[in-house]
């Protein structure tokens, strides 16, 4: 594992227990954009459907995928051991719940999966394993299934950039994140966290083969999309 994702392993393992705490002082309409992300899904609330949430973390998107979909079979994923724990704390209880600890670039479907989710984790993604990845997902989905993402984006612009680097900010002082922890964050950030402009990103999934290529959501530099194969 090279060294920048040994760093974010690390230091979500170290996170795991105060992680839903701080991101939801971190992240600009945590919920909303989960929520959204959900709605979006074309399926029946009853229907049985085979979910994959890709880095799921402690389990927060999962937990409200299992409120929309009670029958649904949820296979939830994460290189961190103890973000995985939490998860594990948060759905015990469902049964229909797996649990793989694992690097999801190195992801191998055994079976297909209706839909694939994921919630601020592909922007650890660098580079050319991108569309590598976004090939592997459609190829993990049967025909008409969907892959929705909620992620982190630069802008195209350098005045919306910096734009959209203000408002995240303003947003983490708004929730009472001390100066020295917004600015660790950002450090952080500019370190570990390789987004790319959106519209480029879009443009990568419907290279990759997706169709349907839509944004449902999207806030300053956040955002929710996704397409089906
Ligand atoms: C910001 S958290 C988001 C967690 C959760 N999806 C949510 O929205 O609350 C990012 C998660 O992605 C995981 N992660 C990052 N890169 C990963 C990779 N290449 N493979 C597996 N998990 C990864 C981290 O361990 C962490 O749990």
């Amino acid at each position: 594992m090279e060294n920048r994702i040994k760093a974010i392993k690390e230091h979500f393992e170290k996170e795991a227990a105060v992680f839903d705490t701080l991101f939801f002082k971190v992240m600009p309409r945590y919920e909303e954009m989960m929520q959204a992300l959900i709605d979006a899904l074309p399926f029946r609330s009853k229907d049985k459907i085979k979910i994959l949430d890709l880095g799921c973390g402690t389990g927060n998107l999962s937990q409200k995928l299992l409120l929309a979909y009670p029958n649904a079979r949820i296979s939830c994923v994460d290189m961190a051991e103890n973000m995985l724990k939490m998860a594990k704390a948060k759905l015990k209880g469902s049964r229909n719940v797996l649990f793989w600890q694992g690097d999801v670039r190195d992801l191998s479907c055994r079976e297909k999966y209706d839909c694939i989710v994921s919630s601020m984790v592909l922007h650890h993604v660098e580079g050319r394993e991108k569309p590598r990845l976004y090939r592997k997902l459609r190829n993990c989905l049967p025909k008409g299934g969907v892959f929705l993402c909620v992620d982190i984006f630069l802008s195209s612009n350098r005045h919306l950039q910096e734009l959209y680097m203000d408002k995240w900010k303003e947003f983490m002082r708004a929730n009472g994140l001390p100066e020295k922890k917004v600015n660790n964050m950002l450090r952080r950030h500019q370190k570990e966290d390789r987004p790319v402009v959106f519209t480029e990103e879009l443009e990568i999934l419907r290279r990759a083969g997706f169709k349907e290529v839509d944004v449902i959501l999207k806030h300053y530099n956040f955002a929710v999309y996704g397409g089906m194969k």
